[in-house]
């Protein structure tokens, strides 16, 4: 017996177009080189142009037979989304992936609105616009919108992160209130919530946290590692395995979710 459809048939994604934000580091690296592989032509967004351009190259070596394109785009800026989307509005995407964040450890009495801004404006703000111009471009034909929150925004954990905890507690929202407001006009939107995965942005991060809070930032450490189940990082790949099931045919029934990819640490 054969079952229908295949399943190399639900997990390809031959045929669409994926935008991914942040792909140049870390977890949306590690997508873009997963959707390659899946088959999918793709758009990567990053500030980081050098960085990027490289990924496309690794890209083409995953699969030479997707197209691929990248833009640099500072996605805190309202501006430069519009014209990314203008710049590919005679082919939007099917899938979207809002991946890229910052995360920085400052103390939060030593939070300026200006920095508040910045970190909202690029986790959160970026989320709300991409997609608010994805279900535009996209209305007749619906499509998969895949968010990356944190396990921070359910479990606040690090010392130093209250204004990552909420943006990314805003990015957990706005996709369950998508999911429930564009079911119907057929969009899927669900999340993965990371935790705990070993990419570029997080050793940067354990440095300056070093630096800034010392102690308490090892010690922080062991409490993390003493609760976590498994016992070790995460690998980008790791997630980007997760964010490929959702924007797959496999997860044609999953909207609305939220998925720890945390090694089981908040269910610890
Ligand atoms: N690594 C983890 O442990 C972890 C845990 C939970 C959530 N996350 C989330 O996963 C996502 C990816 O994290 P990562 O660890 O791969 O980070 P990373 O720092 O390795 O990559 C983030 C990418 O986003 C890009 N970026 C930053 N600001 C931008 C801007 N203004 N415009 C356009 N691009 C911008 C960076 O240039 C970088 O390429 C982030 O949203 C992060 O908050 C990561």
């Amino acid at each position: 017996m054969r079952l229908q459809p295949p399943l190399a048939e639900l997990i390809s994604l031959k045929g669409r177009v994926s935008l991914i934000t942040g792909a140049a580091s870390g977890i949306g690296r590690a997508t873009a080189l997963r959707f390659a592989e899946a088959g999918s032509d793709l758009y990567l967004v990053d500030i980081n142009e050098e960085g990027v351009r490289r990924v496309s190259e690794e890209v083409k070596e995953v699969n030479p037979e997707v197209s691929v394109r990248y833009f640099r785009v500072d996605l805190s800026s309202p501006d430069e989304i519009r014209g990314l989307w203008e710049r590919i509005a005679s082919k939007p995407p099917d899938v979207l992936v809002n991946n890229a964040g910052i995360y920085v450890f400052k103390d939060f009495l030593e939070v300026t609105e200006d920095f508040l801004e910045k970190v909202i404006r690029v986790n959160l703000n970026s989320a709300f616009l991409m997609s608010q111009h994805m279900i535009r471009a996209r209305r007749e034909k619906g499509g998969v919108i895949v968010n990356v929150g944190s396990v921070e925004a359910i479990l606040p954990f690090a010392k130093g992160l209250v204004h990552y905890d909420i943006s990314k507690a805003g990015v957990l929202a706005l996709t369950r209130a998508l999911a429930r407001e564009y079911g119907r006009a057929g969009f899927r939107v669900n999340a993965v919530v990371p935790g705990g995965i070993r990419t570029a942005g997080v050793e940067r991060l354990k440095r300056e946290a070093i630096l800034k809070f010392r102690v308490d930032v090892i010690k922080s450490g062991m409490r993390y590692f003493a609760r976590l189940p498994m016992g070790r990082l995460g690998e980008p790949d790791e997630v980007a395995r997760v964010i490929l099931f959702l924007a797959s045919d496999l997860a044609s029934y999953v909207n609305g979710a939220l998925i720890p990819v945390d090694g089981g640490f908040l269910s610890a």
